[in-house]
């Protein structure tokens, strides 16, 4: 639960009064009531209002639209506002501006413009954040802390002198003496030994391919930084509010910060989900991101923290969200375990960057609109949804997601750049998502505990102790699936002596001699070495191929074109109870899903329907009942069959009997009595 006080599924969004006069303020708080609002974020990017200089606070606006909100029963999400610092205080200390690799340092005139090792910056941020919160601490509107707002956005790196002090501390930290650095970074390359500390820098422009592991490190170190501040702010709230939770809005798509390791210090999981609205876009995509969100808080429900309500002023072509794709995407988020459903923003900005970005109140300043209709018709139904609170997903399957495995893998030069991590772990998500099996996504130190199946696509890291664990997760009974170029280096971006697959080789059965890097105009076959009548006996494979050797295992199809031919492409071996597959290339998208629905068929995983293509299905459970949220993406009409007669669709109340039709771009919430 959010807060004590709120019962429902939190609704609203970012709220910015200080763009408006104190009249608009009144007619906010009338429309926000129309659209069934409870909820909004305040204060974002305050600061520069809040704090005139140094030494003065002005809480005059802010006093006045709290109070006003909660006279109005709406509960506020505050930020501390220190997303953006005042111009004053980024030209008061020089320390405060970031600087980029090729050392341009910045100047003031956008938004999150800061070093995260700036002490100034730091002692400011802290500063407001103490009074903010002790002003604040007893408001009755208060219902939740919101940290900074999506760390890393802009700036997720900087390159300064302050970093190069505070990068040499975290090295000494972790390595203890130089020598520890030289020997995990392998410095005998390229004559980069060190001797002393101060000797090493941030991989700041060089003319040649930098150190990977120095790279690594320096991505570890950015993200602890900012993670640094975050908890500094956290202290300070948690100390003069105890009982009240604690997020920051994650973001997707620039993948610059561990959230694995973050969201162990976050209270509540909350993210801003921005889907391309054009037709080419597949929501799978976004699925993926809150089934990683939800993996973040280990299954607790999270907060979709912003969405836009249409458009969006940052794509190349900003496409309108068409009538009811919101609707659709805010279903998708509750079914997905979203506990809330929040908007950027709330009342279209007329000046600044974003003047064209969607807002519930558009720029006619009314409600009289099509967005504003279908905002207020969504918070209706949500009130009729206190029962999915709290509730839960269950899955059979998990997938691991590992940030430093991608960063390390996803190096300037690697044996193939049409390679990603992300490509690779979606193109083994997406065929789970069209057969409606539960996914949850899991880090490499996650508890795989109830867990049949774990996949893990390109896990090119193995950290230590990971193959341990997966050794006895498969000798329980689990089925583990791994691919291509997994477990080549360890955590230092070091090739395991011995030859791939590392500490992987003895699970798997197998040893890999080569890896075959393709481009697109060069294919390979792979054959079944059984025939089976559920997979495509023979099926097109692309992308890479592995030279694989035997040692063990079993081997389950053969490369069978020019490419590869003759050697093993997938294999499996049995260990202990359980098993575990290696698959030396990329197969096709139909092969994956043949593959996939036969072992979740052996292990017993189906979908509680059966749905036509496009159609999604999420099951959100508690207290012995299941909801599912059904929801059609498709541009087809879908008639589901249902097996009982007892359903209930939340939002009408009605029974459902036999037969469902759900139109094209409907949704339908149902209630499982079991
Ligand atoms: C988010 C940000 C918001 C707003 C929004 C626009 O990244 O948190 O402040 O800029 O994007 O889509």
């Amino acid at each position: 639960m959010i807060n004590k006080n709120i019962h429902s599924i939190c609704y609203g969004g970012d709220y910015n009064p200080e763009q408006w006069t104190e009249d608009v303020w009144v007619q906010d708080m009338e429309l926000m009531k129309e659209a069934g609002v409870n909820f909004v974020s305040l204060a974002i990017f305050s600061w520069a209002l809040l704090q005139p200089d140094e030494n003065t606070f002005d809480f005059t606006f802010l006093d006045k639209i709290m109070d006003l909100l909660h006279s109005n029963g709406i509960y506020v999400d505050l930020a501390t506002a220190t997303a953006s610092q005042p111009p004053w205080l980024s030209i008061a200390y020089d320390d405060v501006m970031p600087v980029s690799a090729d050392g341009v340092k910045m100047t003031h005139g956008s938004r999150q413009t800061y070093c995260p090792n700036s002490r100034s910056w730091r002692n400011a941020a802290s500063h407001l954040v103490r009074t903010l919160a002790a002003r604040y601490k007893n408001h009755p509107a208060l219902a939740m802390w919101h940290i900074n707002n999506e760390y890393g956005c802009h700036t997720a790196e900087c390159y300064c002198d302050n970093c190069a002090v505070s990068f040499r501390k975290w090295l000494q930290k972790r390595y203890k003496s130089v020598g520890i650095v030289n020997e995990k970074w392998g410095t005998r390359f390229w004559s980069q030994y060190y001797y002393k500390w101060d000797e090493i820098y941030p991989p700041r422009a060089t003319m040649g391919k930098k150190n990977p592991s120095h790279v690594l490190d320096y991505k570890r170190f950015m993200s602890d930084s900012l993670l640094d501040c975050y908890s500094m702010e956290y202290e300070i709230l948690r100390q003069i509010t105890p009982e009240l939770k604690i997020t920051t809005n994650f973001l997707m798509g620039i993948d610059k910060l561990d959230y694995f390791k973050w969201a162990k210090e976050i209270d509540i999981i909350s993210w801003d989900s921005y889907p391309d609205p054009a037709p080419s876009y597949n929501p799978a995509l976004n699925a993926f991101d809150h089934d990683l969100m939800r993996g973040f808080g280990n299954g607790r429900p999270f907060i979709l923290m912003e969405q836009a309500p249409a458009q969006v002023n940052w794509r190349d072509i900003n496409v309108n969200k068409h009538p009811g794709l919101m609707r659709l995407y805010s279903y998708q988020a509750v079914g997905r375990g979203a506990d809330g459903v929040m908007f950027f923003q709330w009342r279209q900005s007329l000046r600044g960057a974003e003047k064209f970005h969607s807002a519930c109140i558009t720029h006619s300043g009314d409600g009289n609109s099509r967005i504003f209709r279908e905002v207020r018709q969504l918070g209706h139904e949500l009130k009729k949804l206190n029962c999915i609170t709290g509730s839960t997903r269950k899955a059979d399957i998990a997938i691991v997601f590992d940030y430093e495995n991608m960063w390390a893998f996803e190096y300037e030069d690697r044996q193939s750049k049409s390679v990603t991590y992300r490509d690779q772990i979606l193109n083994w998500y997406k065929p789970l998502y069209e057969m409606n099996i539960p996914v949850d996504i899991v880090g490499t130190d996650s508890n795989l505990k109830g867990y049949k199946i774990l996949l893990a696509p390109l896990l090119y890291m193995t950290k230590e102790g990971y193959a341990e664990k997966i050794k006895r997760f498969t000798a329980d009974g689990g089925e583990y699936i791994t691919t291509f170029s997994s477990s080549i280096v360890d955590e230092w971006d070091g090739v395991f002596p011995g030859g791939y697959p590392g500490p992987l080789k003895e699970l798997l059965g197998i040893t890999i001699e080569e890896f075959c890097p393709l481009t697109p105009d060069m294919k390979t076959t792979i054959a079944l070495t059984d025939i089976d009548d559920t997979i495509p006996e023979t099926s097109k494979a692309r992308l890479w191929y592995d030279i694989i050797h035997i040692v063990d295992a079993e081997i389950f199809a053969v490369f069978s074109d020019a490419l590869g031919k003759g050697y093993p492409a997938i294999t499996y071996n049995y260990f202990g109870k359980g098993k575990a597959w290696y698959i030396g290339t990329e197969t096709e998208p139909d092969f994956k899903k043949a593959f996939l629905s036969k072992i979740c068929l052996r292990q017993n995983i189906n979908s509680l329907f059966s749905l036509p293509e496009g159609v999604e299905l999420n099951i959100r459970e508690q207290n012995g009942k299941k909801y599912a949220f059904i929801l059609n993406f498709s541009i087809k009409n879908a008639s589901i069959d249902i097996m009982q007669n007892s359903y209930i669709d939340l939002l009408t109340g009605q029974k459902i009997h036999d037969r469902l039709i759900i139109e094209s771009g409907n949704i339908r919430i149902l209630e499982i009595s079991s």
